[in-house]
C-alpha cells in the first residue's frame, strides 16, 4: 500500500505565519498526527505533498521513511496526487489523506483500504449541513456515479447530504492513467481528484463508500476556531482512554495532555492540569488541581498538591510536593522527600526522607538523607559567571534564612544556625553559625518629633 498525504494548501483562514499543518493539536503538529496514523498502517511508501511553508513543513516533521513532493503552484487535489505518482509502488492500493484532517482513526482507514482491494473506495459521511463539500451523486440504483463539487453543483445536487471527506483509496495501477486525463474545466479551474470517481464508474470499476465511526474523524482544520474544537475532541479521546485504564479524573473536560502520559493503577488527576512531553505517573499518584508537568516521572504514592510545576524532573515514591512547588530540570528526589510551598529546586538531588518545606531555592546541590532545610534557605550557586555545587550530607539541619555560598559542603549531621551565611565548609556533627552577636542597649530612647 501507498499513502499520499495532501498538505500543500495555504490555510489563509488561520491568519498565521505558521504553516497550517504545523499548528499543534494535543501538543503535536496536525501533520504529525496524520503521519503517525499513516505509519500505523505500515505503508510501503509514505509520500507528503507540501507547498505552502514548503521547507519549514518538511524540516519540522521530516523522517527517513517520508518521501516529499513539492507542489508549487497548487493546481488542485488531482494535480497534487499526480505529482506523487512517480514516488509510489505500482502494486496494491493508494490511500489519499489530508494533512489538515488530524483525528482520522487507523481502524476507519483499514476498513476503507480493505474495501478498495477491488474497487475505488471513498470515505463519506452524511451531514445536516453539507455546504462547502463535494457531494456524492448516486444513480437510481443507489450506486455512486460521481462526485460534484459544491461550486459546480446544481441546486438539486446541493441538497445531497452525503459528502466526500476527501479521503479515498484505489488501485494504484489505475491512478496515473486517470490522473493524466483530468481537466481543469470547472468553476475553480482546478484539477479535481474527485473527477476520477466518474472515470472509475465509466471503466466498470465498482465504487464503494465506507464511513468513519465518528464525524470528528473527518473534520478538517481551516481556522483557529476549528482547531480549538478539535483540540477538545482530541483531549476527550485521551481522557476516555485514561479512564478506561482505571485513571480517575475529576473532570475529563478539564484535562490537557500535550504529549504522552503513562499511568499506573489508581492514579487520580484533579482539574486543570497540563501534561507535556512524556509524563509517567506510577501507581496511586495523586495530582492536585492546576499542576503543570513536563517530562516528569512521579513515583508510586506521591502526592502533588495544587499549582505545582515540574519539568524534566524525577520524584521518587511517596513524595509530598507542593502546593506551589517548582521542580526545575535536573531535579531528582528519592523516596519520601517533602518539597513545600514556594520552594524552587534546580539540578539538585535529594536522597530519601529529606525535606524543604517552605520558601527556598536549592540549585546545583547534592542533598543526603533525612536533611531538613529550613525556610528561606538559598544556595548561592552562581557568581554571575559560573555555577558551583553545594553538598549537604545526611542528617544535616539547615537553619532558616541560611545562605550557602557555593562551592561549599555541609558535613554529616551538621547543624547550621538560623541566618548563617556559609562561606566555608561546615564540619560534621557540629553547630556552625555566622551571626553578629545580639546586643541590647539599655537606656536608649526613641527620637522625638521636635515641636516648633
Ligand atoms: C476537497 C474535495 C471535496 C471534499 C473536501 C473535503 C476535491 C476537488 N474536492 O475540497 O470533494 O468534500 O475536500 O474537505 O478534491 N491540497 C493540496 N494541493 C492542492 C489543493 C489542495 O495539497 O492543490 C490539499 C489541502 O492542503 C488540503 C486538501 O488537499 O489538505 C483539501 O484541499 P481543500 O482546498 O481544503 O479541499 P477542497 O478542494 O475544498
Ligand atoms: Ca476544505
Amino acid at each position: 500500500m501507498n499513502i499520499v498525504i495532501l498538505a500543500a494548501g495555504q490555510g489563509k483562514r488561520m491568519h498565521s505565519n505558521l504553516p497550517k499543518v504545523l499548528h499543534p493539536l494535543a501538543g503535536k503538529a496536525l501533520l504529525s498526527h496524520v503521519i503517525d496514523t499513516a505509519r500505523s498502517l505500515a505503508p510501503q511508501k509514505l509520500c507528503i505533498v507540501h507547498g505552502h511553508g514548503g521547507e519549514a513543513v518538511r524540516a519540522a516533521v521530516d523522517a527517513p521513511d517520508l518521501a516529499w513532493v513539492l507542489q508549487d503552484p497548487q493546481l488542485g487535489t488531482g494535480h497534487a496526487v499526480m505529482l506523487a505518482v512517480p514516488f509510489l509502488t505500482e502494486a496494491g492500493t493508494t490511500l489519499v489523506l489530508y494533512g489538515d484532517v488530524p483525528l482520522i482513526r487507523a481502524e476507519t482507514l483499514q476498513k476503507l483500504v480493505h474495501a478498495a482491494r477491488d474497487s475505488l473506495a471513498i470515505l463519506t459521511v452524511e451531514l445536516t449541513d453539507p455546504s462547502g463539500y463535494g457531494r456524492i451523486v448516486r444513480d437510481t440504483a443507489g450506486r455512486v456515479a460521481r462526485i460534484v463539487e459544491q461550486k459546480d453543483a446544481t441546486q438539486e445536487e446541493r441538497a445531497i447530504r452525503e459528502i466526500n471527506t476527501g479521503i479515498m483509496a484505489l488501485p494504484t495501477s489505475r491512478l496515473s492513467e486517470w490522473l493524466s486525463r483530468l481537466s481543469n474545466d470547472n468553476a475553480q479551474r482546478e484539477y479535481y481528484l474527485t473527477d476520477i470517481v466518474g472515470m472509475a464508474v465509466a471503466a466498470g470499476l465498482p465504487v464503494r463508500t465506507t464511513h468513519p465511526l465518528a464525524e470528528s474523524e473527518v473534520l478538517g482544520v481551516n481556522s483557529k476556531l476549528q482547531l480549538a474544537e478539535l483540540e477538545r475532541v482530541a483531549q476527550r479521546r485521551i481522557a476516555d482512554h485514561l479512564m478506561e485504564q482505571g485513571v480517575r479524573l475529576a473532570d475529563p473536560a478539564r484535562l490537557d495532555v500535550r504529549g504522552e502520559i503513562i499511568c499506573g493503577r489508581d492514579v487520580f488527576i484533579d482539574v486543570n492540569c497540563v501534561f507535556e512531553g512524556r509524563v509517567v505517573l506510577d501507581e496511586a499518584v495523586e495530582v492536585g488541581p492546576a499542576c503543570v508537568l513536563k517530562n516528569a516521572h512521579i513515583g508510586a504514592g506521591s502526592r502533588l498538591s495544587a499549582f505545582s510545576h515540574i519539568e524534566d524532573a524525577i520524584v521518587g515514591p511517596d513524595g509530598v510536593i507542593g502546593p506551589f512547588a517548582r521542580l526545575r530540570p535536573g531535579t531528582e528526589l528519592a523516596a519520601g522527600v517533602h518539597v513545600g510551598n514556594f520552594v524552587e529546586l534546580k539540578n539538585s538531588k535529594f536522597a530519601a526522607q529529606s525535606k524543604a518545606n517552605h520558601l527556598a531555592y536549592i540549585g546545583d546541590a547534592v542533598v543526603g538523607s533525612r536533611v531538613n532545610i529550613g525556610a528561606g534557605t538559598i544556595t548561592c550557586n552562581y557568581d554571575g559567571a559560573n555555577k558551583y555545587q553545594t553538598i549537604i550530607e545526611d542528617d544535616a539541619f539547615i537553619g532558616s534564612d541560611t545562605q550557602l555560598v557555593a562551592p561549599v559542603k555541609v558535613g554529616r549531621g551538621a547543624t547550621l544556625g538560623a541566618g548563617t551565611t556559609l562561606t566555608q565548609d561546615a564540619p560534621a556533627d557540629t553547630l556552625t553559625l555566622s551571626r553578629v552577636r545580639q546586643l541590647s542597649v539599655s537606656g536608649w530612647k526613641r527620637p522625638q518629633k521636635s515641636n516648633k
